[in-house]
């Protein structure tokens, strides 16, 4: 498999608290708090090349120079319905991100993703735009969310999931080869409906209370 896109996390806290996620027995509940703080473990890792600009600061003692970001704006644009539950993780650490949404479904039997939403915020040409997702399976929603934002004229973009099936990584790298995927796990496989082998199950299903 090619992996040179691929980021795997592989902090202990990061997969302490996926291996939670993948149990059945974890709750609604819980599943959403862990989503929310993986989210925020792997964005701050994610944005560790953000660009710092040294500005001069007056502590009580004297004036000194330090660095503070240098005004990256940045775009969280989750993948509904899923991909909404690591928004607030993000916005954590990233409170003036700016949100976008796109809309996508899978089909049941053909395992095809439809688009049924996409709102995106302005000057998103000039924007870091982070993709939320918590599966990334046959990577079908993921490659047609990341055409539409670069067909609005999105540029610089990067995927970001807690599970990546290795169809998914190869699919995805193939279609957008620009787009770095940042993920917690590469699993084994897809199962005969394209479900990620051992996974989590449906990652919508269980963030909403859903069946
Ligand atoms: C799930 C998941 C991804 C997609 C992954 O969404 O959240 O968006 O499937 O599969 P793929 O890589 O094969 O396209 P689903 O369509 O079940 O919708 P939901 O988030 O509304 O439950
Ligand atoms: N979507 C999910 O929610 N889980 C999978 O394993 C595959 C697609």
């Amino acid at each position: 498999m090619d992996m040179k896109n691929v980021t795997v996390f592989d902090h202990p806290l990061i997969q302490h608290k996926v291996s939670i996620l993948r149990s059945v027995d974890t709750s609604s509940n819980q599943f959403r708090t862990l989503v929310e703080e993986i989210t925020m473990l792997m964005c701050f890792e994610a944005l560790r090349d953000l660009p710092l600009e040294e500005v001069e600061v007056e502590t009580p003692i004297c004036k000194t120079k330090t660095n503070m970001l240098a005004g990256v704006k940045l775009a969280v644009v989750p993948i509904l319905r899923a991909g909404l539950g690591m928004v607030n993780g993000f916005l954590t650490l990233v409170p003036s991100a700016r949100v976008g949404h796109i809309g996508m479904y899978r089909d049941p039997k053909t395992h095809e993703p439809h688009e049924y939403y996409c709102k995106l915020p302005n000057n998103i040409e000039n924007r870091l735009v982070i993709v939320t997702d918590p599966m990334l399976a046959t990577g079908g929603s993921a490659i047609d969310a990341i055409s539409l934002i670069k067909e609005r004229g999105g540029k610089n973009i990067k995927f970001m999931c807690l599970i990546a099936a290795p169809e998914g990584v190869e699919a995805l790298t193939k279609a957008h080869p620009d787009v770095e995927i940042y993920c917690a796990h590469v699993d084994e496989k897809l199962n005969e409906n394209c479900y990620i082998v051992p996974g989590l199950g449906d990652a919508g299903d269980r963030i909403f209370g859903t069946k």
